[in-house]
């Protein structure tokens, strides 16, 4: 056999797979059943007329050829519409919005339209572990990003609120990310998965509310954590209009579009009631409240997202939690140096599920 190209040996082990394998693992053993409070996957699907507008869509016998490979218009229109009404920023849906599979591919495309062979692309640290593998298929090199005063690189990930730690963006933050990029002529993704999942009455930060940032970079924006739609796989690209020119260039190239009856739903969620958005915002900061209260006497902290992330007291480690108190937690080393000593808890669960975890938590704290 041929050896594997070194694109492939690059790519890092997959966080989450290799998360879920021990989970599994240990869940498979005798004894009390085992409690994930390790793994984000929404709990709740989109609201139903959502769902049902996949299946009448579906139901259609127009719709199961290739879709246009670029996206419908109108969905196009429908997130720029989202990005006035709700984020203040004004959007052209031809040119400055891109139709993705999933933001996770369109973390992948940016380094690839971005970065050359060799180059440095700055990461997050403690960040979401997926940047690592955007690094590694680009054939570039990973550097920690530490603040403003350092130098540029290729390109810079930003993520907030942050998986994993939860924090929301401090003021100023990216009109300071803006002039910095300019400065130093390094192009910045910014991922806003978890844009809309914000807590104490903050509102949701695009990073493209900030002055010049349309001119240095690009921002996420997901449908899988605001409505609850992460296995239908949609997202966007939106901002520097030569970046969404280059990342569809790449999916002329890579995909053959999107299912059609999944865009006309992904529409029905953007422009029907977004009563479902406030109300999963709403659970997960009810749950941030009991879980910070479980965790009282331990340093943690969660401004947004669906996690918390806390400190683990000196003689608690992951590996005990799981043996001993059979509760799952994802380890902070895994999302980078920086993160060793944390962990990551989930609030994406039913509420029996995150208050027996807490209970269990809370018990092993106590010891
Ligand atoms: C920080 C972050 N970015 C991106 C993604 C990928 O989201 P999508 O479902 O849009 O691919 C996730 C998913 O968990 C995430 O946590």
């Amino acid at each position: 056999m041929r050896p594997r190209p070194e694109r492939v040996d690059r790519l890092p082990q997959q966080y989450f797979m290799a998360l879920l394998s021990r989970v599994a693992a240990a869940a498979a053993e005798d004894g009390v059943p085992l409690i994930d409070l390790g793994r984000g996957n929404p709990e709740v699907g989109p609201p139903p007329h959502v769902v049902e507008a996949l299946a009448s869509s579906a139901a259609r016998p127009d719709v199961h050829g290739y879709a246009p490979f670029r996206g419908l218009p109108e969905l196009k229109e429908a997130v720029a519409a989202r990005y006035r009404d709700v984020y203040g920023v004004a959007l052209d849906p031809r040119r400055e919005v891109a139709v993705v599979p999933g933001t996770k591919t369109a973390l992948m495309e940016f380094a690839a339209v971005t970065v050359e062979r060799g180059e440095t692309i700055l990461l997050p640290d403690p960040g979401y572990p997926d940047y690592f593998s955007a690094v590694a298929l680009a054939g570039a090199r990973a550097a920690s990003f530490d603040g403003f005063d350092g130098p540029g690189a290729a390109a810079l990930y930003l993520n907030f609120p942050s998986n994993p730690t939860a924090a929301a963006v401090p003021d100023g933050f990216f009109a300071e990310a803006v002039a910095w990029a300019e400065r130093t002529r390094t192009w910045i993704l910014h991922d806003f998965a978890y844009g809309d999942l914000v807590f104490d009455g903050r509102a949701p930060a695009s990073f493209l509310a900030a002055d010049g940032a349309r001119d240095v970079g690009i921002e996420l924006f997901s449908m899988s954590k605001t409505y609850g739609m992460a296995g239908w796989r949609l997202g966007f690209v939106v901002g520097n209009a030569e970046l969404v020119a280059r990342i569809e260039l790449v999916q002329d190239h890579v995909f053959g579009g999107i299912f059609r009856p999944v865009q006309e739903a992904g529409i029905a969620a953007l422009t029907g009631s977004q009563d479902s958005v406030e109300d999963r915002r709403a659970a997960y900061e009810r749950r941030r409240d009991r879980a910070l209260a479980a965790l009282a006497g331990v340093e943690a902290q969660s401004e947004g997202t669906f996690f918390v992330w806390f400190r683990l007291p000196e003689e608690l480690t992951v590996e005990r939690l799981l043996d001993e108190r059979r509760v799952a937690v994802a380890p902070g080393e895994g999302f980078g140096a920086r993160g060793a000593g944390w962990a990551r808890l989930s609030l994406a669960l039913t509420d029996e599920t995150l208050d027996a975890g807490l209970e269990r938590l809370a018990a092993a704290l106590a010891e």
